[in-house]
């Protein structure tokens, strides 16, 4: 059985290269697996800053450094894995019920986040010990 935390996993995204310089398109379903219904970014991060510490119920994402680079660190309550995302042309694909942890971002890093639904609040679990409780009972 795939496990979730094996469900996450880097995506690379199609890749138009051109001596003007590259392009990635994403549409539709085709990249990601789920209709995309918002994006965010992240950008002007200072040094040392942490993001994320939190796990959400029903939300799919897709997480590409379009500039500069930052590690994720993912958890499905047993296990943990490290990606490092460093290209613009790689997503990592993150499904629900992961504690997600982003931090050493380079300077000037940009984090862009494909979302399969809009902002939330209520699909958010931001308490550790309710995560590790809720993913077990997701088995
Ligand atoms: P949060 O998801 O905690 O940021 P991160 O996981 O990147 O550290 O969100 C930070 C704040 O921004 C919080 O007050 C909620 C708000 N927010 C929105 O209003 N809309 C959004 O789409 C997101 C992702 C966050």
């Amino acid at each position: 059985m795939t496990s979730r935390l094996d469900k996450c996993r880097l995506i690379q995204l199609p890749r138009i290269q051109d001596a003007r310089g590259n392009l990635t398109a994403i549409e539709g379903t085709d990249v990601t697996g789920f209709e995309i219904r918002r994006v965010y970014y992240l950008y002007d991060v200072p040094g040392g800053a942490d993001r994320g510490a939190h796990a959400h119920k029903a939300l799919w994402q897709l997480v590409i450094a379009i500039m500069g680079s930052f590690d994720i660190t993912l958890d499905d309550g047993e296990r943990k894995r490290t990606f490092q995302l460093n290209r613009g042309y790689q997503g990592l694909l993150i499904c629900p019920y992961i504690w997600r942890e982003l931090n050493n971002f380079s300077s000037g890093a940009v984090c862009l986040v494909l979302a399969s639904e809009r902002y939330d609040p209520t699909d958010y679990i931001r308490d550790y010990d309710a995560f590790l409780a809720a993913a077990k009972a997701q088995g």
